[in-house]
């Protein structure tokens, strides 16, 4: 027996990177040997802050191949697009005469995305967590493992499905917030979050090469001017990163020591940072690649992923809809 249904949901956002790994996927693949879990490319929630879409397709068929060849597994998981399953928009319309609108002004997410787009606050970007929450309810979930950056949405769709179940009937669920310890992922600047728009950070997907190429242009301690200056590990971006993806933590405490011994350099420890990144992700490498044979794999795993929402979604609405009144 699963414990539950997990339900997550994340924007097409093309090839995933190491702090997409550590962040979520990491947690997604862990997750389906406990639950029955549902994972939606939110492609909808995605035009809420796009104007030009001509990559959403691309940016899907990346991002989900980097999920399979992490081992998210659609034979034990729903894995689907969200607007292939379009029940969501009308639960996300009915839901959306349970909400106030003063509480989806006063979410700090919808705020800051209005100091972010000052000239496109469209009314889907205001909604945004009407959809989230359809999302969730739509598929019965009762369980969403969400970052602290989400927390915020998850009291919102509880206080929704709250409001509609105490007007309409116990239909749909309340979800629980799961707050995953996750560690802060910093980009090859060493200072912000690692991040495709910043460019600062390395993919899953990324050559052995590039590897190489990319963790060279890491920022170590900035106080460690010369190869002869002690270091301070403790702040080292490239030591908190090859603690992560080593298979040999008496190697790493050896090297923090020589760091702070000034007896490795710098450039010494990403070579052998990127050789070890390089192999931790070999594996994943030959998944994708296997998978990237079939062009046509992973429309075909997200069509049948929809297929199995579908059957959720309608009996859900069809639920609500009778709850409600809808003739
Ligand atoms: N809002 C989430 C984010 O920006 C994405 C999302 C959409 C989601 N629907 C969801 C997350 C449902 C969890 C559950 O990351």
């Amino acid at each position: 027996m699963k414990k539950g249904r997990v339900f997550s949901g994340a924007r097409p956002t093309g090839r995933q990177h190491l702090g997409n790994y550590l962040g979520a996927i990491r947690n997604y693949v862990a997750l389906q040997q406990d639950y029955d879990c549902v994972y939606c490319v939110v492609d909808l929630h995605a035009l809420t802050t796009l104007r030009e879409t001509h990559e959403l397709r691309s940016n899907t068929y990346e991002m989900v191949l980097d999920w399979l060849a992490a081992g998210m597994d659609p034979s034990a998981s729903i894995i689907f697009v969200q607007s292939q399953v379009p029940q969501v928009t009308e639960l996300h319309t009915i839901l959306s005469m349970v909400t106030p609108m003063g509480w989806l002004m006063r979410l700090p997410t919808f705020k800051e995305k209005v100091r972010q787009q000052p000239d496109n606050v469209n009314y889907g970007l205001l909604g945004y967590p009407v959809l989230m929450a359809s999302d969730i309810a739509l598929y019965k979930a009762d369980t969403v493992p969400v970052g602290e950056d989400q927390l915020p949405h998850l009291e919102f769709a509880r206080e929704v499905v709250r409001r509609f179940n105490a007007q309409f009937g116990p239909i749909l669920i309340e979800p629980q917030a799961k707050l995953s310890e996750v560690p802060r992922v910093l980009g090859l600047d060493g200072v912000n979050k690692m991040s495709k728009s910043l460019n600062n950070h390395i993919e899953l997907a990324a050559s052995p090469e590039e590897i190489e190429r990319r963790v060279m242009t890491m920022v170590t301690d900035p106080a460690r001017r010369y190869r002869t200056d002690v270091g301070n590990p403790d702040i080292c971006n490239v030591q908190t990163l090859h603690r992560l993806f080593s298979g040999s933590p008496e190697r790493i405490e050896e090297i923090a020591h020589q760091c702070r011994h000034a007896s490795i350099g710098c450039v010494a420890h990403k070579r052998e940072f990127a050789r070890d990144l390089a192999n931790a992700l070999a594996p994943f490498r030959e998944r994708r690649a296997e998978l990237e044979r079939d062009p046509d794999k992973v429309w075909d795993i997200l069509s049948d992923g929809a297929r199995r929402a579908r059957e959720i979604a309608t009996k859900t609405i069809a639920e609500v809809r009778e709850a409600v009144g809808l003739p």
